[in-house]
């Protein structure tokens, strides 16, 4: 893989010419935008190329797909990695792809093109995603439910949009193809151009000749998975917001219809639910809702999680290490956030959570591949030791050449 070029974009990437000011206020969420010749250089310095995404499709913990078929035959197969050369081969010269997802993971120095997402907050941010196609690839007319950034990074690729669509599917077990698209809009996107798109606009992208694509997703947790987070986390709490209630029976009601659920038995149960979401209720209002939510989205759709150091490591010895110039490594499958709570700060990684000093937390939450603690000054007091230990004792950090 390359290991010089291409790791760091340009300041044009993602944008171009356009402010991140202008980006959000009228496209974000809103509507999709194209840009063109956001990094046109890249098809030199490509830090992943189709050689190497098949590398890391032929890997057992990949989460990769071969997709073929056209729109016109609406012939679509889905085959599941890893992949070996002659899965390839089988399927011939054109009208197939393969996508590999979380390839930032697996490839952790891409990750560094993550840091030019500044503008919007680093744990929306969900993968990258690349795509190899073959001419005439597609995975067919669709709609996603989160925000993307599609890059052409080599080969030309032609995206058709749709604002308003029929979202009847096609009838496929495995994916979730339109089975009618008529196009608003459509452009051939070169190396360098880069189309975002808002969630549930209507796309189909056919490969015009072998491409890559590098997909930037982004993630959002719907209000049903927030409530079933939600649910666990109340379910566990002392208080468990009350019990049914059925003060008001009246006698002739049981005598005529034992075992009968009635509507005042749902209705009771409707209040005691709508409870939870009154202005006064524990659940809403509770002081560590924004502590669960944080929590929650540090895990979330994560399809790999950090394993403890096999070998944990004492304060006093990794001071040792860190006074010797040791340099840490952020494990590719860490997710961390921080928020601010009165005078304290709270670092937030898969399934942990520590006080943390802003400068601090801010540090860990950007950084891409490595820890630069010299980047922000940060000095190796006693506190920021503490925070890196406890880390790297969860697995969350570690040295090269080491566990
Ligand atoms: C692709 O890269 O082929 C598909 C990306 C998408 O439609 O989201
Ligand atoms: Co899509």
């Amino acid at each position: 893989m390359n290991t010089t070029d291409g790791l760091q974009p340009p300041a044009s990437f993602p944008l171009g010419k356009m402010t991140a000011a202008i980006f959000l206020r009228d496209y974000w969420q809103k509507k999709p935008c194209l840009l063109r010749a956001v990094w046109p250089e890249i098809e030199n310095c490509l830090p992943v190329n189709a050689d190497e995404l098949a590398g890391i499709a032929a890997e057992e913990n990949t989460e990769a797909r071969l997709i073929s078929g056209t729109h016109t035959k609406r012939n679509w197969k889905v085959e599941y990695g890893p992949f070996e050369s002659q899965d390839y081969t089988q399927l011939g010269e054109t009208d197939w792809t393969l996508l590999v997802q979380d390839v930032e993971k697996h490839y952790p120095p891409l990750k560094q093109w993550l840091s030019n997402f500044r503008f919007l907050p680093s744990w929306r941010l969900d993968d990258i995603m690349i795509s190899f196609a073959a001419s005439g690839g597609s995975v067919g007319p669709h709609t996603d439910q989160y925000d993307v950034f599609l890059f052409q990074a080599s080969g030309k690729r032609r995206w058709q949009i749709s604002d308003t669509y029929n979202p009847e599917l096609l009838d496929h077990e495995e994916i979730k193809v339109l089975r009618e698209f008529n196009a608003d809009q459509s452009w051939d996107l070169e190396p360098g151009d880069l189309l975002y798109l808002p969630p549930n606009v209507a796309h189909f992208g056919v490969a015009l000749e072998p491409c890559l694509s590098y997909s930037i997703g982004l993630r959002a947790p719907s209000r049903a998975e927030l409530f079933a987070h939600l649910a666990e986390w109340f379910a566990r709490s002392d208080d468990q917001g009350g019990r049914y209630e059925d003060a008001d029976l009246i006698s002739n009601d049981i005598e005529t219809s034992t075992g009968e659920v009635d509507p005042q038995a749902i209705m009771r149960v409707q209040q005691l639910l709508n409870s939870s979401f009154s202005s006064s209720h524990e659940l809403t209002q509770n002081p560590d809702l924004a502590d669960w939510f944080c929590q929650f989205i540090c895990a979330y759709r994560l399809s790999g999680s950090p394993e403890p150091a096999h070998i944990t490591l004492t304060e006093s010895k990794m001071a040792g290490l860190l006074a010797d110039g040791g340099v840490i490594y952020r494990n590719p499958w860490s997710r961390f956030c921080w928020r601010s709570d009165n005078n304290s700060a709270w670092l937030y990684a898969t399934a942990m959570k520590i006080e943390c000093q802003p400068q601090l937390a801010e540090l860990i939450c950007e950084s891409a591949d490595t820890l630069d603690l010299k980047h922000k000054n940060i000095s190796l007091n006693t506190a920021t030791i503490q925070v890196i230990t406890a880390l790297y004792n969860k697995g969350h950090f570690f040295f090269e050449n080491n566990d």
